[in-house]
């Protein structure tokens, strides 16, 4: 739980406690590039991007396809300040079953969803705080044109909207089959995903978030209870399959761990990171008992979702600059000689911590060893 400190850090620091330091005039950079392959530059980046898919709260978790460009500000004794560029892919697990990414699937080719993430990461070591100011990522689908263009005859489901009735019909019989070898009842609460293909006749595949119903088998059809409680409480994938021979319907369900973050914090599954940190100091906030949090929590960043590169073109206008695909802003300060951010809370001991933080470095100032290897390196779903 180490990761999952008070959000909503930032938003205060820019408001009241952001102070601007002198403008350094002429005094080198203080950024330390850092390699994208290297080591200890990937165990920093699977956890920064551990902390952006536990913060949020819709969307599939995202997996690290490769480290896009890598900074380092080493602070003294506050330890460093990473400025991370990931290129990135979604995975099938939903972020609320709160798995770690290195423990889910991306999606097939023709069915990606990529994109980008920048994020700030601050590590102290010795004080075992692992901590996520800000975040912001920009995902997109892959392109159905170059794939289509790619491979015209591989058959492959394609991305369908979800307000389609069909998709809901896919998702509506699905769960019914479900429900029908389980006491208790689920109901449907959104569908995430959907694609379609023709198959031996129209086929429809649909994940959708279930909530519990307060109803029972016995009760199907007469039961008109509403469910006081409509928190998704697991992930189901469904297929409807229309032949000659009548519909085929399929159904599996995963529900997500009901683990309330405990305020003791162990067993904090990012602790199966590449790094062993023991265990990460639990900031104050937490509304355990004694202290009340002064700040409201917010997020720290977010996930943007754009339409596929192709079908944003509608008259053939030039190609996109690169550099717009995917626009990602991250920016807690402009001012060149930086700004401090308080990150006492993060210490356990009563002291005052100022953590500098500067403008987000501009993507032209890249390491030779950046972007590092790709995990999946099809163009297709790699950011330019
Ligand atoms: C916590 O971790 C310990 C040791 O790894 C394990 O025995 C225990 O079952 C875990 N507890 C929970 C709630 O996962
Ligand atoms: C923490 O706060 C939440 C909502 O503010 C409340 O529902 C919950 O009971 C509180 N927990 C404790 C242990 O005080
Ligand atoms: C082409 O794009 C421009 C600007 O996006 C738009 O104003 C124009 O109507 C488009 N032309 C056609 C033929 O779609
Ligand atoms: C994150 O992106 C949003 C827009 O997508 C922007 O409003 C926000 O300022 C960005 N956050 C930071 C810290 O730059
Ligand atoms: C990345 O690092 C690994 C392990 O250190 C090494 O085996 C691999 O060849 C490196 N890849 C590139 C492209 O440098």
């Amino acid at each position: 739980m180490g990761l999952l400190l008070p959000l909503g850090l930032c938003t205060l620091a820019l408001c009241c406690g952001a102070v601007s330091l002198p403008q350094q005039a002429l005094g080198p950079s203080p950024l330390l590039s850092r390699g994208c392959n290297d080591s200890g530059v990937l165990a920093v980046t699977g956890f920064a991007l551990q902390d952006i898919n536990r913060d949020r709260k819709d969307g599939y978790v995202l997996s690290l396809n490769r480290v896009h460009n890598a900074w380092e500000h080493r602070q003294d004794d506050l330890g460093s300040l990473f400025y991370l560029t990931l290129d990135v892919l979604e995975t099938d697990c939903h972020v609320l079953s709160k798995k770690a990414w290195k423990d889910c699937r991306v999606r097939s080719l023709h069915g990606s969803v990529y994109g980008q993430c920048k994020v700030m990461f601050y590590i102290n070591k010795p004080h075992r705080v692992l901590y996520s100011p800000a975040y912001n990522c920009t995902l997109r689908p892959v392109s159905q044109e170059k794939i289509h263009s790619m491979c015209p005859d591989c058959p492959g489901p394609r991305p369908t909207d979800s307000s389609d009735p069909r998709v809901l019909e896919a998702a509506t019989e699905s769960l019914a089959k479900y429900n029908e070898n389980t006491l208790k009842q689920y109901s449907l609460l959104k569908v995430t995903r959907a694609s379609s293909q023709w198959v031996v006749g129209p086929s429809y595949f649909v994940e959708y978030l279930v909530k519990e119903s307060p109803c029972t088998t016995s009760q199907a059809g007469s039961c008109s209870l509403q469910s006081s409680d409509s928190a998704p409480i697991g992930l189901c994938t469904g297929s409807l399959v229309q032949t000659d021979e009548g519909k085929f319907v399929s159904v599996t369900c995963d529900f997500f761990e009901t683990q309330a973050p405990s305020p003791g914090g162990e067993n904090s599954s990012v602790n199966k990171g590449p790094v062993s940190l023991p265990k990460v100091q639990e900031p104050q906030g937490k509304n355990t008992s004694l202290t009340v949090s002064p700040y409201k929590a917010g997020p720290r960043g977010s996930v943007q979702y754009l339409p596929d590169l192709d079908s944003e073109k509608p008259n053939n206008s030039q190609e996109k600059d690169p550099h717009e695909a995917f626009p990602v802003q991250l920016d807690l300060t402009t001012n060149p000689g930086g700004e401090t951010l308080d990150v006492s809370f993060l210490f356990l001991r009563p002291v005052e911590e100022k953590l500098v933080v500067l403008p987000f470095p501009r993507e032209e100032q890249r390491s030779a060893e950046c972007p590092g290897p790709a995990q999946q390196a099809s163009a297709l779903v790699l950011p330019p």
